[in-house]
C-alpha cells in the first residue's frame, strides 16, 4: 500500500477558487479516473461537496469533523490517524485526493505526488497547494497528456522517508 498525492495546479499552485475547480479538463479527469479506480480515495468534507456522489469503483472517505457524513457507500473519518489505519488494512493504494486541507494534513505521510500542471494561472484563484509540498521529493516520470497538460510523478527521496 502507498500514500499517493494526486493533485493538477496551475502556473502559481493555484487548485481552486470559489469552492470549485478553476477548469474543466477532459484528459485530467480521464487520467484521474484510471489511476485511482479500484483503489481508496481519501478528500476533505469541501471537496466532498463538489462531488455529485461518491467516485465509482473506488472506496471514498471523507475526511471531516462531522460523522453523519456517512453513508453505505461514503466512510467518514475525523482524523488522518484513522484514514492511515483503514488504508493499511486495504490491498490497494490510498490516494490522497484534495483539496488544501487535506493534502497539508497527510503531507508527512505521503510517498509520492503525481502532478498535472494545468497551463493557466487563474485570477482570483483562493486555494493553492503548500509552496514546500516536493520538498524532499524527486521527479521520476513525466507524461504529456491531451490538452497542454503535463504529469509529473515525484517519489520521496530515501533519506527523507519514514522508517
Ligand atoms: N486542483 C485539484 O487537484 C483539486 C483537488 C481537490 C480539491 N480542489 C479544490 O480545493 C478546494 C477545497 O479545498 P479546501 O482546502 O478548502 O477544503 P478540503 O481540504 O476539501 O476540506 C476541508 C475540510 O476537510 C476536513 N478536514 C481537513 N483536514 C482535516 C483533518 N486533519 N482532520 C479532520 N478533518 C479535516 C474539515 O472538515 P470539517 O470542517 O467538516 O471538520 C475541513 O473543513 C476546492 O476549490 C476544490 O475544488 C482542487
Amino acid at each position: 500500500m502507498a500514500i499517493i498525492g494526486i493533485v493538477a495546479v496551475d502556473c502559481n499552485l493555484a487548485i481552486g477558487k470559489g469552492g470549485k475547480l478553476p477548469w474543466h479538463y477532459s484528459a485530467d479527469m480521464k487520467f484521474f479516473k484510471e489511476t485511482t479506480i479500484g483503489n481508496a480515495v481519501v478528500m476533505g468534507r469541501r471537496t466532498w461537496l463538489t462531488l455529485k456522489g461518491p467516485l465509482p469503483d473506488r472506496q471514498n472517505i471523507v475526511l471531516s469533523r462531522d460523522q453523519n457524513l456517512a453513508n453505505e457507500s461514503l466512510i467518514a473519518m475525523s482524523n488522518v490517524e484513522s484514514v492511515l489505519d483503514f488504508a493499511r488494512q486495504q490491498e490497494g493504494h490510498l490516494f490522497v485526493i484534495g483539496g488544501a486541507k487535506v493534502y497539508e494534513s497527510f503531507l508527512p505521510h505521503i510517498q509520492r505526488w503525481i502532478v498535472t500542471e494545468v497551463p493557466l494561472a487563474v485570477e482570483g484563484a483562493d486555494t493553492f497547494m503548500p509552496a514546500n509540498f516536493l520538498d524532499g521529493f524527486e521527479l521520476y516520470e513525466l507524461r504529456q497528456l491531451d490538452q497542454g497538460l503535463r504529469v509529473k510523478f515525484y517519489e520521496r527521496k530515501l533519506q527523507n522517508r519514514e522508517p
